[in-house]
């Protein structure tokens, strides 16, 4: 058997703010293996399955960090690039960059306040900010020096060595600029936003992201299990990793019809921290569950193969932006709906091609005969999703979409399917025009109460 030593104890780590003095009060995560990794082992008839398991543990150490310091171990080809994605500043959009920063100057108001301040003569007093530990420490190490003349404006930003000559160049580049730039331009570390995610996800989602928090456990559906990167109210095709955005809408909207809550009073900084631990916790998660997979077909937890994990894993994710489910530009809208095209939907609905009514049942209600699987002995239970829970159709009188209600929503849905369930992708030779009258016949089985019109 292989031994991890040599290679991986190579491998260089970020440590992003080592030495800026914020500690978070309690590790992130308590354990290195999931519950589910040793059975799985066992299972999978590993010669020694606590030696497989700790040595799995041992790497995911190495790639994802420790619980009081999460990271991701860096590729050579990343090294090159300059790119660290526990840094996800860089890999904003425009658009999330302004929301970022438009989120700051709301959430930051009272220290950009007090900058403004002292720029007119008052003393210079910044309250120290509600969460954001790590910046308050770099803002106190950082600027009380610069401000009591015992560090230089390029300290606070050793990248951008730029900052001296535009403050030499330009007469009125004051350090009270550069201050709410800082503020503006916060940006959470992995372990700021895996303190916010401990304090308001764990009790439902659990401390690895397997869905097994206090609270999740009695909660149906069941929170989201995170550590397979598979979700369900997504953009992108069915099963395929989400974009940045998708996770967003998710975090502002909440999941309408389960216990999700919405999480729009957090800024957009928090919340595309938020994003990046969710996706730590899918990208470890993955990869581990790969590592348990390779060890499975000859006992060996061999340092390549978990390298191979790692960017197949990643590999997945960066290619989320090309897995987008389409939606075609001309949405019907409703006032040009006919009675016509709700009697297409309705037979399209209980006819063998789109065939939903053997899950939703004819009438919508999510009583259909496909969700049952008859064991030899007769016995009948409920299809499972990929999560082993008992898959429930839903009951579209009820007008409750979990996905959101608008057409487009429903489009991607039945187009694309819903990730991690039994809802298949509509048969290829569904026309657009049949999908769009399927989604008005699922609209009009609430708007009528139940009646099909
Ligand atoms: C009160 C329990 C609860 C809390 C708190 C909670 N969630 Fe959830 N979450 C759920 C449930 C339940 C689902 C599953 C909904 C479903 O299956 O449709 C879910 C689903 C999700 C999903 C998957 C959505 C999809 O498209 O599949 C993500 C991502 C997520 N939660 C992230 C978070 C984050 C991040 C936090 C904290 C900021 C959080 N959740 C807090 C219960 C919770
Ligand atoms: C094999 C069973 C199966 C078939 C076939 C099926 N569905 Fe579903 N459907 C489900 C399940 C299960 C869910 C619930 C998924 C969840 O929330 O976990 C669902 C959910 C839905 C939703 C709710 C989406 C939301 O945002 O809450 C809609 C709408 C829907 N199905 C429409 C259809 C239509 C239209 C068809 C036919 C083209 C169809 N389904 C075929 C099993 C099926």
């Amino acid at each position: 058997m292989a031994n991890l030593t040599p290679r991986l104890g190579a491998l260089a780590f970020f440590g992003s703010l080592a030495g800026c003095g914020y500690e978070p009060e309690i590790p992130v995560f308590a354990s290195t293996v999931s519950a589910d990794t040793r059975p799985a082992l066992v299972e999978a008839e590993v010669a020694d399955p606590d030696l497989a398991a700790a040595r799995i543990g041992g790497a995911l150490g190495l790639y994802f960090g420790t619980p009081s310091a999460p990271g991701f171990h860096l590729t050579p080809e990343w090294i090159e690039e300059e790119r660290d994605p526990a840094d996800a500043w860089w890999e904003l959009s425009d658009a999330a960059v302004d929301a970022v920063r438009e989120g700051n100057g709301v959430r930051f108001g009272a220290q950009l306040g007090a900058i403004e301040r002292a720029a007119e003569g008052a003393p210079l007093a910044v309250p120290r900010p509600l969460r954001g530990g790590e910046s308050w420490a770099r803002w106190q190490g950082g600027f009380a020096a610069l401000i009591a003349g015992e560090a230089a404006l390029t300290d606070l930003h050793p990248d951008s060595p730029s900052l001296e000559e535009e403050s030499e160049d330009d007469p009125a580049f004051t350090w009270g600029e550069e201050a709410v730039r800082f503020w503006e331009s916060y940006y959470p570390t992995l372990t700021e936003s895996a303190e916010l995610y401990r304090v308001r996800c764990l009790t439902c989602h659990g401390s690895l992201g397997a869905g097994d928090g206090p609270t999740g456990l009695y909660l149906d559906p069941r929170p989201r299990d995170l550590r397979d990167g598979i979700f369900k109210w997504v953009d992108v095709e069915a099963n395929r990793r989400p974009r940045r955005d998708d996770l967003i809408q998710v975090l502002e909207r909440g999941v309408r019809g389960s216990a999700m809550p919405s999480f729009r009073r957090y800024s957009r900084a928090e919340l595309e921290g938020l994003v990046d631990w969710v996706r730590y916790l899918a990208v470890r998660g993955e990869t581990e569950q790969l590592a348990v997979y390779f060890a499975g077909q000859d006992g060996a937890v061999d340092p390549e193969r978990i390298e191979t994990a790692y960017k197949t894993v990643w590999g997945r994710w960066d290619a989320a932006a090309d897995q987008v489910g389409a939606v075609p530009e001309d949405v019907p809208r409703p006032v040009d709906v006919t009675p016509a095209m709700i009697a297409r939907g309705a037979e399209q609905f209980r006819g063998a091609l789109a065939n939903c009514a053997s899950c939703h049942g004819d009438g919508g209600e999510g009583n259909g005969d496909a969700i049952w699987e008859i064991a030899d002995d007769g016995t009948r239970s409920r299809r499972l999703d990929r999560w082993g829970h008992p898959s429930q159709p839903r009951n579209l009188t009820a007008g409750v979409f979990f996905g959101g209600d608008r057409p487009r929503d429903l489009y991607r849905r039945i187009k694309y399917g819903i990730g991690g369930t039994i809802m298949p992708a509509a048969d290829d030779s569904l026309t657009d025009a049949d999908i769009w009258s399927l989604v008005y016949f699922v609209l009009s089985l609430s708007e009528s109460g139940g009646e099909p019109r």
